[in-house]
């Protein structure tokens, strides 16, 4: 008999997320464990808790959630889950903290329905924040050219550098300061997308520069609380077309975000042993596009 399906929520948060929870259930989980407030320190133990109540063939039942709003906390737990278990004790698990991963692959999978990844440029604005960092690293992957915009050059040269770390090809990355108008003008007239990744309310870029970006193929504004990120591209935008480019707002992007975790935990109970990071659920995002071609 199939087991129930278990998911084991980690949350570094003094209550774990009601979003993910929910997420959780209409992805058809049987049964959510929630753990608030994780520790670096806990994690094994609470691995193994899971590793050692079923047997291995009924380990695909049960997988384990890593969120929360500290992503940096988050990706800890979430290597410290992997290296607690070994074969054939393995449960899958999958990291979407403050929803990082799901809105950076569906950010940029909105971007692909309008031009051709590989060989294009792409401006990436508030670069240093869980979900820039993210589109760097899955455009880097896709051999875009992308230039990495911060308010500080420093932060830009050390984003840059920790995706270096993490194996990612940084040789069409450019570090850029968002303060130096000279620097943004220019990887505004090279680039075909840009994406806006910016803290809520914080509003980088402004009507006259999109005006003048002339090769500019897709806009993305992921800041859903006014002002919005991208003077001109409204909340809902969904690939609105304006002057031969396509617009999308944070809630148009956050229909596919939404559907990429939904699958992506679904995936979760389709073997033990999965891994889902950002790369893994931008495969599953590519999945949900594939399927909803006419
Ligand atoms: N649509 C969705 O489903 C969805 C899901 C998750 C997140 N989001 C949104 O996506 C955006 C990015 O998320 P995140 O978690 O990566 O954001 P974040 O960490 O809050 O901020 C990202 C970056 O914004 C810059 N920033 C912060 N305050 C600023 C200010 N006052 N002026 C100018 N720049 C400022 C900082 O970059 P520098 O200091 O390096 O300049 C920071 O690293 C947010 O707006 C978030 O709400 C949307």
């Amino acid at each position: 008999m199939t087991k129930q399906r278990i998911l084991i929520q980690f949350d570094t948060d003094p209550q774990a997320s009601v979003f993910d929870a929910v997420v959780a259930v209409d992805a058809g989980v049987d049964h959510l464990l929630q753990y608030s407030n994780v520790k670096p320190e806990q994690v094994r133990d609470l691995v193994h808790g899971a590793m050692y109540t079923r047997g291995p063939q009924d380990l695909r039942s049960t997988a384990i959630f890593v969120g929360g709003s500290n992503v940096a906390h988050g990706e800890q737990i979430f290597a410290i889950a992997q290296e607690a278990m070994f074969d054939p004790f393995r449960v899958s698990v999958m990291l979407d903290c403050n929803g990082s991963n799901s809105t950076a692959a569906a950010a940029v999978l909105s971007a692909s329905r309008h031009l051709t990844l590989e060989g294009s440029t792409a401006l990436v604005l508030a670069a240093t924040g869980p979900v820039g960092q993210r589109i760097c690293r899955i455009l880097a992957n896709e051999k875009c050219k992308v230039y990495v915009s911060s308010r500080s050059m420093e932060r830009s040269e050390e984003t840059v550098e920790r995706l270096r770390e993490l194996g990612v090809d940084t040789s069409r990355l450019v570090a850029i300061s968002a303060n130096d108008e000279a620097w943004v003008a220019k990887s505004l007239a090279e680039s075909e997308m840009v994406f806006a990744c910016g803290a809520a309310g914080v509003r980088l870029l402004h009507g006259e520069q999109l005006a003048v970006a002339s090769k500019l193929k897709v806009a993305i504004d992921l800041n859903a609380v006014p002002p919005l990120g991208v003077d001109g591209i409204g909340l809902t935008d969904k690939g609105v077309e304006r002057n031969g480019r396509y617009d999308y707002g944070a809630l148009g992007v956050g229909g596919l975000k939404m559907k990429i975790h939904k699958a992506s935990v679904a995936a979760l109970f389709e073997s033990n042993g999965k891994r889902l990071d950002c790369q893994e659920m931008l495969g599953v995002g590519r999945d949900i596009l594939a399927k909803e071609m006419p």
